[in-house]
């Protein structure tokens, strides 16, 4: 019997949560529960004798590691696992995973749902504008992006990609014109979704250089992290240019500026809502589970990312 912690500061459904417990009943191990936990002291309390943790944005450095000298094995229920200190893990022989694609329908609805709240001005019954006929860019082409590129075709936009990690074939397939260069994106879309993961290559990659490219009209989505956007660039654009909106479902380090100086610019979600919905936690903490009892029962490192 190994022992699992789901430590989920932001919690999955009950549902989901309930369905998690199933999976780790059926296979004989036992399941505790941290929810909405506010002290990191918490954290370190709750994985001291524990085999294997589920997570989704909560923080696992040196620390937390150091503090649960049984633990094999992390999975990160959802794609992005930069919250996730991978040397540490492999320091300390734990197994990281995340669950690609599992909670990606979910952003990607937030993404456009977040495109047509700002265009139609909050719904505060002032005229707006559509997203017909609007050129996207998305920025990366996996789960997440292909599936804003589908909706957005069906709505009637002019899609385009770059992606150099995914073939020209691939993204030309789905109807969706791929792009070779990253600038040509930001020079021909006037919306611009971002998919790329926060690493040392992205991080702050989203600079003055192509914002200023975009379009009279411009509007950059952010679903993916805050760290890939240069702030400082961020703040010049949208003093510079009062066609230019940012929307972002992580509020930026310097949001209480661009609050109080660029009303009508920008949307923040509250909290980080992407993949926030029933279907996604449901799909990613059952994935989560399946893979830590694959791993622990076969030695199944299917997702590894460490
Ligand atoms: C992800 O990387 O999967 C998303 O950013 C979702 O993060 P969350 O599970 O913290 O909502």
């Amino acid at each position: 019997m190994s022992k699992i912690l789901i430590a989920t500061e932001k919690p999955f459904s009950k549902q989901a949560v309930a369905e998690v417990k199933q999976v780790f009943e059926a296979s004989g191990d036992e399941v505790t529960l941290l929810e909405k936990y506010s002290e990191k002291i918490e954290l370190i309390n709750a994985v001291a004798d524990v085999d294997a943790l589920i997570i989704r944005s909560d923080k696992i450095d040196k620390e937390i590691m150091d503090a649960a000298p049984d633990l094999k094995i992390v999975v990160r229920a959802g794609a992005g696992y930069d919250n996730v200190d991978l040397k540490v893990a492999t320091e300390n022989g734990v197994v990281v995973m995340n669950t690609p694609g599992q909670n990606s329908n979910a952003v990607a609805e937030l993404a456009i749902g977040m495109m047509i709240y700002l265009n139609r001005n909050g719904f505060n019954g002032t005229s707006g504008t559509e997203l017909r006929e609007k050129t996207l860019g998305i920025h990366a082409y996996g789960y997440v992006g292909r599936i804003v590129a589908r909706i957005a075709m069906g709505m009637g936009m002019s899609v385009y990609a770059f992606d150099p990690y995914v073939e020209k074939t691939i993204i030309e397939n789905d109807g969706v014109t791929w792009l070779e260069n990253v600038e040509d994106l930001y020079k021909k879309c006037q919306y611009i979704s971002l998919h790329i993961p926060a690493n040392d290559q992205t991080k702050g990659s989203i600079n003055e250089e192509l914002l200023m490219a975009m379009p009279q009209g411009a509007t950059l989505v952010n679903t993916a992290r805050k760290e890939v956007i240069d702030e400082s660039s961020l703040l010049k654009i949208l003093e510079s240019r009062n066609d230019f909106r940012y929307i972002s479902d992580i509020a930026p380090n310097c949001k209480d500026e661009i609050v109080s100086r660029f009303e009508g610019q920008y949307f923040f979600t509250p909290k980080k809502s992407g993949a926030q919905t029933a279907e996604a936690n449901l799909n990613a903490g059952l994935a989560a589970a399946k893979q830590i009892v694959s791993f622990l029962k076969d030695g199944d490192t299917t997702c590894k990312v460490n």
